[in-house]
């Protein structure tokens, strides 16, 4: 028997149980039919454990997350008006995201935004500027910038209520993940779009300081500049000229997010948080409480968060593209979630649990090639 993966599950929120319930089924389909073992341990995480454990990302996660060989998490967070019966600190994006960012240093984060040919007729662009469908790796900076920097409040000395937080990053946080966008770049077609904003910041000029530098070490690799306003602009009117993208972590976000809406939907977004030693897997989206506990969310982002494990923690490349294979046949079936439906009418809806017994069909029949 092969050594056994052991991986932490967190569910998470709202519609996060719902669509990791799809996913672990991954990992049952994989050990009946391969000599896989893998071992899921389920933790509390996000507003779920707040409200069981007092802490959003409690010490008994923590725990296991430090001993597994690689972490799956759902979407967490709440509505507005619930989130607000949480103290701030302990609101699940602040109370565990991040903790659970910085506890792995998990600072590159893989975000593919890929349309196959045949998924093309989901996206909102029109069929000139898909082409042959989307295929683009956006890699954000994960734990630094915005999101991590100090944070005050007071009354300044004109007597007014104030806000300040801080854009930090060290030479060493900008150029590992530079150099994991070069990485990707070379391994790629060799072209490496970096998105800054050098007109105004100050902390994008030391950032193309720092890619300069690290380009000396990756002279065959052809960078092209972008400021992050025109990328914008640019992801909708030609997607076609991006090859891999590197940002710091708020442009990252919401540039992301973006990708999603060129898609068709955010449920196509799946994603890897990388550290020195450990990953997460997590879709790039939200827990979508409007949605949660009616069966109808996408489980694709979920499933391809797993998809990602197999290939980047585990080395299961044939396993990998099984998955991401039996996902695309089933949409090229003509399946599809309801967040899907409505930009072409003629797909079959189907549930969450519908999809995903599509998918872990598709992917026993995959195996049995
Ligand atoms: C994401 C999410 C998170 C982020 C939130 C939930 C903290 O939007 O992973 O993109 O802003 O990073
Ligand atoms: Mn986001």
């Amino acid at each position: 028997m092969s050594n056994t993966q052991r991986i932490a599950i967190l569910p998470g929120d709202a519609i996060g149980p719902e669509i990791m319930a799809q996913a672990v089924r991954v990992f049952e389909v994989l050990s009946e039919h391969r000599d896989l073992c893998f071992e899921l341990i389920e933790a509390p995480f996000g507003a779920a454990a707040y409200f069981e454990h007092g802490h959003a990302f409690p010490e008994e996660t923590k725990t296991i997350c430090d001993s597994v060989d690689a972490i799956l998490k759902g979407p967490v967070g709440l509505s507005h008006e619930d989130s607000a019966k949480i103290p701030v600190e302990e609101q699940p994006e602040r109370g565990a995201i991040l903790p659970l960012r910085a506890r792995y240093d998990t600072f590159a984060n893989f975000r593919p935004i890929t349309l196959s040919r045949d998924m093309a007729h989901f996206s909102p662009l029109k069929s000139e500027i898909i082409g042959d469908g989307i295929d683009i790796l956006l890699i954000r900076e994960l734990v630094g910038g915005l999101y991590f920097g100090e944070k005050q409040r007071g009354i300044n000395n004109d007597g007014k209520r104030f806000v300040r937080e801080s854009l930090d990053y060290d030479e060493e946080l900008v150029r590992r993940v530079l150099v994991v966008g070069f990485e990707q770049a070379r391994a790629r077609k060799g072209v490496l779009h970096n998105i800054h904003k050098s007109n105004v910041l100050m902390s994008s000029v030391f950032w193309n300081e720092i890619l300069d530098e690290v380009h000396a070490d990756y002279a065959e690799v052809e960078v092209k500049h972008m400021l992050v306003d025109a990328a914008a602009t640019a992801l909708c009117l030609n997607p076609g000229q991006f090859d891999v993208m590197v940002m710091e972590n708020m442009f990252g976000d919401i540039l992301s997010d973006q990708g999603g809406g060129i898609l068709g939907s955010l449920g196509l977004m799946p994603s890897a948080c990388l550290g020195p030693d450990k990953a997460y897997y997590e879709p790039s989206h939200g827990s979508a409480p409007d949605i949660a506990g009616q069966n109808i969310a996408n489980p694709y982002s979920m499933i391809g968060s797993v998809a990602m494990m197999l290939e980047m923690s585990f080395g299961m490349v044939d396993e990998s593209k099984a998955v991401w294979n039996a996902m695309k046949s089933v949409f090229e079936a003509g399946y599809t979630t309801a967040d899907l439906a409505s930009v072409n009418s003629e797909t079959d809806v189907v549930t969450t649990d519908v999809f995903g017994d599509k998918v872990m069909a598709a992917i026993t029949s995959e195996l049995k090639r």
